[in-house]
């Protein structure tokens, strides 16, 4: 970090998800922490959160909160408020490539051929806006000295000065969004809470259910367990000082083109 202080609180928004639950395991390993809040959207695909939070006792709230939805963030802000008037460190991992449940299913488009409003508008319902809310209402958590930091969990093929590819519209130009989103965050956070830290991270191809249809052509070593990423992704974190704010981070801590 901002290195966490003693008794830090944290929050994990998608404790549910592969990188997010990563995270959720590793902050309860560690003594500096005194609480883990996490969030899940649907109780039901939350099991293994749950339990965690039954060998964790009091150290991991669980949260309802579907990110995409304003009125579910204020109402686990307030749940947060009820217990603290400060959170030390919040990373966002929600984040869609492919939706099968949705009608009709959402694949990454190849081609303009593939290009559909509606799942164009899902990209960013999903990948862009929740950063913008969370960093809108949970900006009075960040009210104390001590030292903190929001970190989105982006995607380097988010990154335009890199896209030499192509093809993935709808989740490339989400992700363009949401950088340009933390940016925008972390500028009017310096000015009013100059104590934290506004960042956007690359985590690197993980193994996760995000990734599993398009592992087949990464090789084996770039394709990080979950352990792994949020290991590194840690570490990029706690090196993080006040000068870091705005900017776009891989998982080895180098810096990315916008
Ligand atoms: N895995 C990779 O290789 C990789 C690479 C680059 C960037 N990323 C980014 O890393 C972040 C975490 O991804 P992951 O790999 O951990 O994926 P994951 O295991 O699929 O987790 C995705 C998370 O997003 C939530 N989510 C998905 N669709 C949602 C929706 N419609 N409404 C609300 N919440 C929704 C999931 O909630 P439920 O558990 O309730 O479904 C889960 O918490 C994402 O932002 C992703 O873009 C991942």
């Amino acid at each position: 970090m901002p290195k966490l202080i003693p008794k830090a609180q944290v929050l994990v928004v998608g404790g549910t998800g592969g990188i997010g639950g990563g995270f959720v395991r590793q902050w309860l390993a560690d003594d500096r922490i005194s609480r883990v809040f996490a969030t899940y959207r649907d109780r039901d695909r939350a099991a293994d959160l749950f339990a965690l939070q039954a060998e964790a006792g009091d150290r991991l709230v669980c949260l309802a909160c579907d990110p995409t939805i304003e009125a579910n963030i204020v109402a686990m802000i307030e749940r947060i408020t009820e217990q603290t008037d400060r959170l030390h460190a919040i990373v966002h991992c929600v984040g869609m490539l492919h939706e099968a449940t949705h009608t009709p299913p959402i694949s990454p488009e190849k081609s303009l051929r593939h290009i559909n409003r509606d799942q164009l508008l899902r990209y960013f319902e999903i990948n862009s806006i929740p950063t913008v809310l969370l960093a809108k209402h949970l900006q009075g958590l960040f009210k104390h000295r001590d030292p903190s930091v929001f970190a989105t969990i982006s995607a380097k093929v988010g990154s335009i000065g890199d896209n030499q590819l192509g093809g993935w519209y709808g989740y490339r130009a989400s992700k363009a969004a949401l950088n340009m989103l933390v940016r925008n965050i972390a500028i009017e956070l310096r000015r009013s809470r100059p104590e934290t830290i506004v960042v956007a991270l690359h985590p690197g191809t993980t193994d996760t259910g995000l990734s599993q249809p398009f592992q087949g052509n990464v090789p084996t070593e770039k394709l990080f367990s979950i352990d792994r990423t949020v290991s590194q992704l840690l570490n990029v974190i706690e090196g993080l000082t006040t000068k870091d704010s705005g900017e776009f981070f891989s998982w080895d801590g180098s810096r990315l083109p916008w």
